[in-house]
């Protein structure tokens, strides 16, 4: 199975990078292709698909968030599932920490984001992961079993799913879980998926201070399907190594 790559850019970037970095991408073997996947912010979706279409490229486009509310409506600044089918987006990034952390996005917003995607088409990126204290109180896996459970409840869940684990203590720290622990969540994951959502494939992904210096070691982990890389994504040359596998 090929490796999937998602680079989550975050609140970060402008106009000149996004235009810049997708065409080295681009032109590069490695990144131009249909396991690479670009979470853009909003306002550089349409530059974006412009410049994969006009290139005829085979890189994908996510969101890196979606209304819980549905079509369209008095909703100030909110962007809909229907917006985003407009624009053929294909995947969105749910359940990240830092939403759930700043934005308080509980299972009931979760709940709805997931359902509002699978409606237009779009593929959840559904992340899940455990806090320091959570990781040390012994409970993670527990923990990740609880957030696994909000995807049985949602109706007409898709063949294909794709699932992030990220330790929150891991995400943009440059702590990276000991290799038995990212074995024991995607373990965790795929025995979950196949004994509660069997018509499912998935895609397991890790994330969390992913780099090139430690990506082939990561994607060698059992289970491992890809990963979600936020900071290391922002510079070209190491996201291409990245995607590259090392
Ligand atoms: P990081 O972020 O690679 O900067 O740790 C990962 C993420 O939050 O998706």
């Amino acid at each position: 199975m090929n490796k999937l790559f998602v680079a989550n850019w975050k609140m970060n970037g402008n106009t000149d990078k996004v235009i810049v970095d997708l065409k080295a991408y681009i032109a590069n073997a490695y990144t131009n292709c249909a396991n690479v996947i670009f979470a853009l912010p909003y306002v550089y979706l349409p530059i974006a698909n412009y410049i994969i279409r006009e290139s005829d490229a085979k890189l994908r486009l996510a969101t890196q968030d979606i209304s819980k509310f549905s079509g369209s409506g008095a909703y100030t600044g909110e962007i809909s599932n229907k917006m985003l089918g407009d624009l053929q987006i294909n995947y969105v990034i749910i359940g990240h920490s830092e939403r759930r952390m700043y934005f308080n996005e509980d299972d009931s917003v979760l709940f709805a984001k997931l359902n509002n995607a699978i409606a237009e088409g779009i593929r959840p990126i559904y992340c899940m992961g455990e806090a320091l204290e959570v990781r040390k109180s012994g409970e993670y896996l527990n923990h990740f079993t609880t957030q696994l459970q909000l995807l049985q409840k949602v109706e007409a869940l898709p063949n294909e799913l794709i699932i992030a684990y990220e330790p929150i203590w891991s995400i943009g720290t440059g702590l990276i879980p000991k290799v038995e622990e990212i074995k024991e969540a995607m373990d965790l994951i795929h025995t979950f998926v196949q004994n509660n959502l069997p018509h499912v494939k998935i895609t397991a992904l890790y994330g969390g201070s992913v780099s090139s210096a430690n990506i082939a070691e990561i994607l060698q982990i059992q289970g491992v399907n890809g990963v979600l890389v936020g900071g290391a994504s922002l510079k070209v040359n190491d996201f291409t190594t990245i995607c590259g596998g090392g």
